[in-house]
C-alpha cells in the first residue's frame, strides 16, 4: 500500500494532535448540552474512534451509512439513506462526523434530512476540509485540517475500497486513480 502513496500530509503524531485538540474543543462548547456524534460510515470510522475518546464529557453515538444518487460528478446532491439512526433525535444536540468536506454535497443533503426531526442544534465536525472544492454553501463548525485539492487516503479514507487502514494520511499517486 505504501508503495502508492505520494507524500504523507499528516503523520500519526500530527494526527492525534489534531484529534486531541478537537475533543477539547467539543468538550468545551457542549458541556451541559445532549451531545450525539453521528458517524456517516465508513471514511469516518477511525476518526469517529478517536474523537469520542478525546471528548471528556458525556455523549452517545450512532451510526449512518449514505450514497449520493447516480453519479457523483454530475448529481444533485441528495442522499439515500442506506442505514438509518436507531435514535429519535428529539432534543438532541447533533454533531455530525465526517471523514472530509470536499464538494459539501452529501453534507448538506443530510442536514436537511436530519433537520427534519426536531434535533436541538445540527453542527459539522469533520476531519478535513477541502474548501477548494465546495460547490454548496457550506462550512463545517470543526475541521481537523485543510488540504489542498488532492485525492488522499488512509485513516479511514479510501479509494475503491482500499487504504482505509494506513494509520496516516498520505497523496494517493495519480497512476493508481488514472489507470
Ligand atoms: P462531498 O463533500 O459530498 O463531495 O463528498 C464527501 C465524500 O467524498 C467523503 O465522505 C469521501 O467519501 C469522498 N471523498 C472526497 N474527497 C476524497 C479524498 O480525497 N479521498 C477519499 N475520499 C474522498
Ligand atoms: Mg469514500
Amino acid at each position: 500500500m505504501k508503495e502508492d502513496v505520494k507524500e504523507i500530509l499528516l503523520d500519526e503524531n500530527q494526527i492525534s494532535e489534531i484529534v486531541k485538540n478537537m475533543g477539547a474543543q467539543i468538550s468545551k462548547d457542549y458541556k451541559g448540552k445532549n451531545l450525539l456524534l453521528i458517524s456517516v460510515l465508513k471514511g469516518s470510522v477511525i476518526f469517529m474512534a478517536d474523537l469520542m475518546r478525546a471528548i471528556d464529557i458525556p455523549c452517545k453515538i450512532d451510526f449512518m451509512v449514505v450514497s449520493s444518487y447516480g453519479d457523483k460528478s454530475v448529481s444533485s446532491g441528495a442522499v439515500k439513506i442506506i442505514k438509518d439512526l436507531d435514535i429519535n433525535l428529539s432534543g438532541y444536540d447533533l454533531l455530525i462526523v465526517e471523514d472530509i468536506l470536499d464538494t459539501g454535497r452529501t453534507l448538506q443533503s443530510l442536514m436537511g434530512i436530519l433537520g427534519t426531526r426536531n434535533p436541538n442544534s445540527i453542527k459539522i465536525c469533520t476531519f478535513l476540509d477541502k474548501p477548494d472544492r465546495r460547490a454548496v454553501p457550506l462550512s463545517a463548525d470543526y475541521a481537523g485540517a485543510q488540504i489542498p485539492d488532492e485525492f488522499v487516503v488512509g485513516y479511514g479514507l479510501d479509494y475503491d475500497e482500499k487504504y482505509r487502514n494506513l494509520p496516516y494520511l498520505g497523496v494517493l499517486k495519480k497512476e493508481i486513480y488514472s489507470e
